[in-house]
């Protein structure tokens, strides 16, 4: 069976752990879209890994990994990552392989997405700085962009780099008055990159369709969220790639018509990082209390995450768009105990009463959250092992959410280690 799993508000649901746990049936875990900005939690005993490119299946020993064309592969990260895993006893020498047609983050993309930041003060964007936009950007703009297949011919990449530096240099010297970039360290780098990664590069949609063909079982990961991608977010404050489930197809090469399902993740309540509109905030004593006990801080960039009620409006949408068979709730240990407890259910914007999400960051920031107010529960959460042992408080609050998006929720979460899952 193939799955796809993404993330249905704007990123940071708890997709690591469903990945994890669905990766235990499946021989292959794709990543498709997205780059160092992701970070993914996995806990595995008393250990906490924190990925940011490799699929979270990787913690796994016997599942291959696939990091697919859609991505940008910041490889310094990469190296980072794999020699972290390593050191924990997970070695991935003989089950990774990175696509060559993937786009390469370098120095000068970190480089700019600061700069551009920096300058744009109070209207910046609120992004990772981890060169995100500006190497999508390369890649859609064509003439200056890297690929990680460039590694296989290094004499080609010497040129194509001093070519590229100094074009960036005339561009940042003459909009930032920044001091200019050697092409020669990045070459530098890109050599041991070269060196390092050089094994693993490959074409990975001939290898899933090879796989798909002799009926291995493959888990495909978003990264980020529905509501951050490029096309059907809350642009601009989105990230650069097709962070839904509808960036599947081109992120990796495998049409949705060879997905068995499509699993949505939600957190039991809405956070965000960085601007943008967010209807259901709390930027209060309730988002305090949420963010603290559902310790929400982002996992790249360690910034604190906005927090708010959950909402339904915009989760039903993110379902619509990425035909969503089924979703996992995350994190409903983390409202026990609050005084209230609310789902947004609807919106008045400009004085209409509506229950689809407009994707529009004007129309989204007049939007006035109509809320359905829920009993609350008390009862620790922690150790329930069954849905039928779920207070019904919990029960009731998981009923109203599958009826305002129209989708069931078949896994639950109540803590952040594999075995507390709930599944129905
Ligand atoms: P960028 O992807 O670094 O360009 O950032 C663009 C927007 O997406 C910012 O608001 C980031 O905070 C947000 N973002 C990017 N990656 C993640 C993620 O993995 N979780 C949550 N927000 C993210």
């Amino acid at each position: 069976m193939n799955c796809c799993i993404t993330g249905l508000q704007w990123g940071d649901e708890g997709k690591g752990k469903v990945v994890d746990i669905l990766a235990e049936k499946s021989d292959i875990v794709v990543r498709y879209a997205g780059g160092a900005n992701a970070g993914h939690t996995v806990v595995i005993g008393d250990k906490k890994f924190a990925l940011h490119l490799m699929p979270s299946g990787a913690v796994r020993p016997d599942i291959f990994c696939v990091i697919a064309n859609g991505l940008v592969v910041d490889p310094e990260c990469l190296i980072e990552e794999i020699q972290m895993l390593a050191d924990n006893g997970i070695d991935l020498q003989s089950r990774l392989m990175i696509s060559e047609n993937a786009h390469m983050v370098l120095d000068y993309h970190k480089r700019e997405d600061q700069l551009r930041e920096d300058s744009l003060g109070k209207n910046k964007i609120g992004t990772t700085i981890r060169g995100i936009g500006p190497c999508y950007a390369d890649k859609i703009g064509r003439s200056y962009a890297i690929r990680m297949g460039d590694l296989n011919d290094l004499a080609r990449l010497e040129k194509k780099l001093e070519k590229t530096t100094a074009y960036k240099n005339k561009l940042f010297g003459a909009l930032y008055g920044a001091e200019p970039m050697d092409a020669a360290v990045i070459f530098k780098k890109c050599k041991i990159y070269a060196q390092k990664l050089g094994a693993f590069l490959g074409d990975t949609t001939e290898f899933l369709h090879t796989s798909i063909a002799e009926k291995k079982s493959v888990l495909f990961e978003g990264a980020q969220g529905a509501l951050l991608d490029i096309d059907h977010g809350t642009f601009p404050f989105v990230t650069s790639s097709s962070a839904s489930s509808l960036g599947m197809g081109p992120g990796c090469g495998v049409p949705a018509k060879m997905v068995d399902k499509f699993y949505g993740i939600i957190k039991a309540y809405t956070t965000r990082v960085g601007e943008g509109p967010f209807p259901s905030e709390q930027d209060n004593a309730i988002g305090n209390i949420i963010r603290e006990k559902g310790n929400e801080f982002g996992t790249t960039t360690g910034r604190p995450r906005r927090c708010g009620w959950f909402d339904a409006v915009a989760v039903a949408y993110s379902a619509a768009i990425g035909s969503i068979n089924e979703i996992a709730l995350m994190h409903l240990d983390t409202l026990s105990g609050l005084d209230e407890l609310k789902i947004c259910k609807s919106y008045s914007i400009d004085g209409k009463e509506t229950d689809f999400f407009p994707a529009n960051s004007d129309k989204l920031s007049r939007a006035n959250c109509t809320y359905e107010t829920l009993e609350t529960w008390n009862e620790d959460l922690t150790s329930v092992k069954v849905f039928e042992d779920l207070p019904q408080n919990a029960k009731d609050y998981i009923a109203a959410i599958e009826k305002l998006t129209k989708t069931p929720i078949t896994i639950i979460g109540v803590g952040p280690k594999r075995n507390q899952t709930i599944f129905r």
